[in-house]
C-alpha cells in the first residue's frame, strides 16, 4: 500500500511496533533447550494482549502464530518441540494485523555460542538488510535494493537465495511489488514516496537455493550449509526510510 495521510501513518506504526516487540521477546529467549513452541506461545499471547492477529494464520492458515526456521531450515519454519541446540542459528519471523493493517519483521539470532563464520553470516546479512533499506528512496528502481544486498553479500562470500524476496505490505502481508534480493538490470519498477514496503535479504554460507520441505511449509536450503534473513517494514520517502518494526 501507499500511506495516504498521518492516520494510516499511525496505525502503521502502531502494527510495527508490535510485530517489533514480539520478535524483541522472542530473540531475548533464544537459549539452548528452550522450544520454538514456546517462544511462539508467549508471540500468541503478546499479539492477543496487543489486540493483534498472526497474519500467517490470518492469511494462509499458517499452524503457529510465528515462522520459527532452525538449522537448513531458512524461511516458514512451523514452531516445533525440538529444543534449541548450542551452535546453531534459528530464524523468527513475526508478520501480525490490526485494525486492518499489516507489519513484517524478521531476525536470525545465535544459540548460545556460535562459529565466527555464523556470526560473520548474521552481521553481513544484518547490514545487507541496512545498506538496501536505505538505498530504497522514492524515485530509485526496485533493483536497487538487489544491488545492495549483492554488494554487501559479495564481500564476504555468502551466497543469495534465489527467489525469497521482500515485498510490498501494509494493507496485506503480502502485496506488489516483489522485491528481489539479487541485481536484475532490466528492472523497470519505481519506488514511489509513501510506498510500504519490506526488504528482507536471505544470505547464505553454501546454498543459493532452497526446497519446500514435505510438511507443505519449511523452506530448506538446497545445497546445506546455514543461511539467515533479517526484515523491515517501512516507507519509502525521498530521503531516510520511516522504520516500521525497528
Ligand atoms: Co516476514
Ligand atoms: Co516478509
Amino acid at each position: 500500500m501507499t500511506v495516504d495521510g498521518p492516520e494510516q501513518l499511525e496505525k502503521l506504526k502502531e502494527i510495527g511496533a508490535i510485530c517489533r516487540d514480539v520478535l524483541r521477546a522472542m530473540g531475548a529467549k533464544v537459549a539452548p533447550g528452550v522450544t520454538p513452541r514456546e517462544l511462539d506461545t508467549m508471540a500468541g499471547e503478546m499479539l492477543r494482549e496487543r489486540g493483534a492477529q498472526s497474519a500467517p494464520k490470518l492469511a494462509y492458515d499458517f499452524p503457529g502464530f510465528t515462522c520459527i526456521s532452525v538449522g537448513d531450515a531458512i524461511a516458514h519454519g512451523i514452531p516445533s518441540d525440538v529444543p534449541l541446540k548450542e551452535g546453531e542459528l534459528v530464524n523468527i519471523d513475526v508478520s501480525a494485523e490490526k485494525d486492518s493493517f499489516f507489519g513484517d519483521t524478521g531476525a536470525s539470532f545465535a544459540v548460545g555460542e556460535v562459529s565466527s563464520e555464523l556470526w560473520t553470516l548474521l552481521r553481513a546479512t544484518e547490514a545487507a538488510q541496512r545498506k538496501a533499506m536505505f538505498a530504497a528512496r522514492a524515485g530509485e528502481k526496485v533493483n536497487v535494493v538487489g544491488r545492495a544486498v549483492e554488494k554487501e553479500a559479495k564481500k564476504h562470500g555468502f551466497n543469495i537465495i534465489e527467489g525469497l524476496n521482500g515485498h510490498g505490505v501494509g494493507g496485506w502481508i503480502h502485496e506488489e511489488p516483489s522485491v528481489p534480493n539479487i541485481y536484475y538490470p532490466s528492472e523497470r519498477t519505481r519506488l514511489k514516496e509513501g510506498q510500504v514496503m519490506t526488504i528482507e535479504p536471505f544470505l547464505a554460507t553454501r546454498s543459493h537455493q532452497y526446497v519446500e520441505d514435505s510438511d507443505g511449509w519449511t523452506l530448506r536450503l538446497a545445497q546445506g550449509g546455514f543461511g539467515a534473513q533479517f526484515e523491515h517494514t517501512f516507507v519509502v520517502t525521498k530521503g531516510a526510510p520511516i522504520i516500521l518494526t525497528a
